[in-house]
């Protein structure tokens, strides 16, 4: 037996944060990204709490990529309020942090569960649907991937003027994240019909409308930051049923020890992940045995309006929109694009501990091809 689970109530279109106002509680404490509380954008937040008469406290002690200390910080800083509700406002690393901070929490004291509301900033991670939270050691270069049902949020709030400010550049890395969580629940081992259909919508709203959002306000197109809000929302609900694979597990190792951002580590890896688990390259023509990723893969390619006369062709295509998408929004392709002063000996000198903590990564378990280090260490290469 199989089960689709979908708890996380989801709240989109028109003035969705007006469900604030309707909240129950008297008390309700906010961690935020210290960006929407200098800018002013919490109070797209805080007029429907204090139109209602909730009382609130705001912490913003968040950083990209969040550790361990800030977690703790966090506890310590929730726990003295006890407030019975819990709101998390920023993109992935505010609502892992505060995923985590709930968490522990709650291991501390089994009484204290607060209801937990989720607002993205950004349309990227998908964290506002998912159990899954990613938590930064900066001691061993390692970020882990932490997978539990209590780190669900209750309810995730969708508003397009929470994403109206993301600079390009964030909108184009967390774009690729939608589409490396798109794909990668939709060839993952575990992959069903409830999240190929998630992951398809995804897919096909990050054809339309990705790079419309990069180029807003350019074009004045706040239709393409809504869908793409609402794209990074269907793609955590792919992924979170479902996992994901080893481009995940590979860019975890790309931000640990280079620091770059989650989805631009996501888009340089992508298409050689795609490579390796369909066994396709440039130079492939016919395949004696394809893998059963290479039909899925060339599904969602002809699904997107991409063109190939066969399903290698297909799969090709796929991996060169993702690098041709990385282009036109100005993105690095290889690691010493990403990381300009990075040499190429001290890169090599990590790849043997990359591949190590790739393979543990839980990430890996649901890739549809088992890798090897070698073959980790393979495609590490060649995204230098
Ligand atoms: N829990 C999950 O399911 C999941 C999935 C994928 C990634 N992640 C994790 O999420 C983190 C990345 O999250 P992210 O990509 O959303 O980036 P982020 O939260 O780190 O934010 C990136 C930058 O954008 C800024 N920003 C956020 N919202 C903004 C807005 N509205 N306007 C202007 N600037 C804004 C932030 O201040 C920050 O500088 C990583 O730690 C990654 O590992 C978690
Ligand atoms: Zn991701």
């Amino acid at each position: 037996m199989r089960s689709c689970n979908l708890k996380t109530t989801i709240h989109f279109e028109g003035n969705a944060l007006a469900r604030l106002a309707k909240l129950e509680y008297k008390k309700v404490f906010i961690i935020a990204d210290p960006f929407i509380v200098s800018s002013g954008l919490i109070k797209a937040v805080t007029k429907h709490l204090d139109s209602a008469h909730i009382e609130y406290k705001v912490y913003s002690d968040v950083v990209p990529d969040p550790t361990v200390d800030k977690v703790v910080s966090g506890v310590t800083a929730l726990v003295r309020e006890m407030s019975p509700c819990l709101i998390a406002v920023g993109g992935g690393s505010a609502i892992d942090l505060a995923k985590c901070v709930r968490l522990f929490a709650h291991n501390h004291n089994s009484d204290y569960a607060p209801h937990f509301i989720a607002i993205p900033t950004t349309s990227g991670t998908g964290s506002e649907v998912t159990s899954f939270a990613v938590i930064t050691d900066p001691k061993k270069n390692i970020k882990h991937a932490l997978i539990d049902d209590f780190l669900l949020p209750n309810e995730a709030i969708l508003d397009v003027e929470m994403v109206k400010s993301v600079p390009a550049s964030v909108t184009a890395d967390t774009g690729l994240d939608v589409l490396a969580h798109a794909l990668e629940a939709y060839v993952s081992t575990e992959a069903d019909y409830f999240s190929d259909m998630y992951a398809e919508k995804a897919t096909s709203l990050c054809k339309h409308y990705l790079v419309r959002s990069y180029n807003y306000p350019k074009t004045h197109e706040n239709k393409a930051r809504d869908k793409m809000h609402v794209a990074s929302c269907l793609a955590g609900i792919a992924f979170n049923s479902v996992s994901l694979g080893i481009c995940h597990s590979i860019a975890h190792q790309l931000g640990a020890q280079f620091h770059i951002p989650h989805g631009r580590a996501n888009a340089i890896v992508l298409p050689e992940v795609i490579g390796y688990n369909s066994g396709i390259s440039e130079n492939t023509f016919a395949l004696e045995n394809p893998a059963p990723c290479v039909s899925k893969y060339a599904n969602m390619s002809r699904r997107i309006g991409l063109i190939g006369y066969d399903d290698i062709a297909c799969v090709k295509s796929l991996a060169f929109y993702i690098r041709s998408m990385q282009i036109e929004m100005g993105m690095p392709v290889s690691v010493h694009e990403a990381v300009p002063n990075l040499t190429y000996a001290e890169y090599e000198s990590k790849l043997s501990a990359m591949a190590e903590a790739a393979l543990l990564d839980r990430c890996t378990k649901t890739n549809p091809r088992v890798p090897s280090k070698e073959d980790i260490i393979s495609i590490l290469k060649k995204i230098w």
